[in-house]
């Protein structure tokens, strides 16, 4: 009620000029109703593969006998003056014109003229918003691409440089059992080997053009789809123009990449945020990468990290928002399709920026290794190698966990580690142990023992290292 009354109080100071669809209109657009339904504020963004999709489709025109060669060429010339203008920042953009399509077609018929007016043949805006955005996408996903190689060729320097470093490793967030620093970061490479992955999958399945669906329906000029497809470098046209005017699964594909990316490096933000803190101090980020506190003068705050793990929540929105949006969709194009862009940009902007931030942060990241071995010492870690010890020694399994289950709690009530105790103590719980036990109790042994592909020893951390770079290499 409110809004009606809203609509018509403006409609008296209505201005809009947008004569596209005028023909069939008895009473102009309402100025609220003008704004309401405009895109061009955020959509403008896509205004250089607007015009690239908008020359491929005017050289196909031509090409197929639609428009002269001479009028083909008047369009281009003119097209690619206006992106100049755009560039430059010479261009206006109104609102009246609704979105970034027919302000570039208003321009170029505004220009040239009635030659202008030739290029919206056999074309629709549902066709050619499809095409944009893809062009535009594909474009932001190759350069993600590369942020990703780039972050993880710092991880995997890192590890490289770090595969003897010893620290707890943790389940529960309990100490486990020693691992090697060099081990815990290639973990967090393999989480973003699967993103890279999922990143390729998604610019695959994308890179489909569909210029030439037209409003819905496709189009009765004998037009070309395969000719505008390759020239503008997809791998074929789409199969569907009912589909393809009103598919957005590529940006909800893309935007589920993101989510999961973001979710990894949240899990890494929160490791760093909990390493640089007093309780653990493995690790410190130079000052340039935290901010202090206004009152509590000793603060030094992992910003960076915290924020990445606080726009994760932004980018799994921008998912949700996608999906609803296109839940229960009627085929074809619907307006509701217009709201997907803010979420795409946003989480290209955010996941872009976040991947910055990290490969800015990795290998500025210092160890504090004696912090580190300490933590490693002090939770019992080597208990299991002292079981698979005794089994080897031949005590059933879940008889040895009994024995160094007895010598854990002994070790608790003395405030000491299993490494630390006497050997004629460790016998007490067990004849089978002898002076070789030594050898497994250390953290370096317990570590060196775990050598197999996958496992945490130094050198086989040295060739997973290797391996992952070569993997990135070949890309
Ligand atoms: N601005 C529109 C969008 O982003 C372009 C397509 C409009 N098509 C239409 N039939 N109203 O989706």
């Amino acid at each position: 009620m409110t809004e009606q009354k809203s609509i018509k109080s403006t409609h008296s100071k209505f201005k809009n000029t947008n004569q596209s669809w005028g023909g069939r209109f008895n009473e102009p657009v309402d100025a609220f109703v003008a704004r309401f339904t405009a895109s061009v504020n955020f959509d403008k963004r896509l205004y250089e593969h607007d015009i690239l999709g908008s020359i491929a489709h005017a050289s196909m025109l031509s090409d197929s006998g639609v428009i002269s060669e001479s009028e083909a060429k008047q369009i281009i010339e003119e097209l690619q003056n206006i992106a100049k203008d755009i560039d430059t920042g010479a261009f206006t953009w109104t609102e009246d014109l609704e979105d970034v399509h027919m302000n570039i077609e208003a321009a170029l018929i505004d220009r040239i003229g009635k030659v202008g007016k030739k290029l919206h043949t056999g074309r629709s805006r549902n066709d050619q918003v499809a095409t944009d955005i893809r062009l535009w996408l594909r474009d932001e996903i190759d350069e993600i691409s590369t942020l990703l190689t780039s972050l993880q060729e710092k991880m995997i320097n890192l590890a490289d440089s770090e595969h003897q470093t010893i620290m707890p490793g943790f389940t529960h967030l309990q100490t486990a059992q020693p691992v090697t620093f060099g081990h815990h970061i290639l973990a967090w490479n393999e989480m973003l080997e699967r993103d890279y992955g999922r990143l390729k999958d998604c610019r695959v399945r994308m890179n489909q053009c569909p210029l030439g669906s037209a409003a819905l329906a496709g189009t009765s000029y004998p037009i070309d789809r395969h000719h505008t497809a390759i020239n503008l470098g997809f791998d074929k046209a789409t199969e569907n123009s009912l589909d393809s005017v009103s598919d957005r699964d590529f940006a909800i594909e893309f935007c589920s990449f993101a989510s999961i990316l973001l979710t990894h490096l949240s899990r890494m933000s929160e490791e760093l945020i909990l390493w640089t803190s007093a309780q653990f101090q493995f690790v410190s980020l130079p000052d340039r990468f935290c901010t202090g506190s206004s009152i509590m003068p000793q603060k030094k705050n992992p910003d960076v990290p915290e924020l990445v793990r606080g726009k994760t929540g932004r980018v799994h929105g921008n998912l949700v928002s996608l999906l609803t949006l296109m839940k229960s969709q009627p085929l074809a194009y619907n307006k509701d399709n217009q709201e997907d862009k803010e979420p795409i940009f946003d989480t290209v902007d955010t996941v872009k920026d976040c991947l910055r931030a990290f490969a800015d942060m990795t290998p500025a990241i210092q160890i504090n290794k004696k912090e580190m071995f300490e933590a490693a010492k002090s939770g019992f870690s080597t208990a299991t190698d002292l079981a698979d010890y005794l089994v080897i020694k031949g005590l059933p399994f879940r008889d040895a966990h009994d024995v160094v289950g007895k010598a854990v709690a002994f070790g608790i009530s003395e405030n000491r580690d299993l490494s630390e105790m006497t050997l004629d103590e460790l016998t007490s719980f067990s004849s089978n142990i002898s002076e070789d036990v030594f050898d497994i109790l250390t953290l370096e042994g317990s570590v060196k023992s775990r050598d197999h592909v996958g496992g945490t020893s130094p050198d086989q951390v040295k060739s997973a290292a290797e391996r992952a770079l070569l993997k990135i290499q070949n890309r």
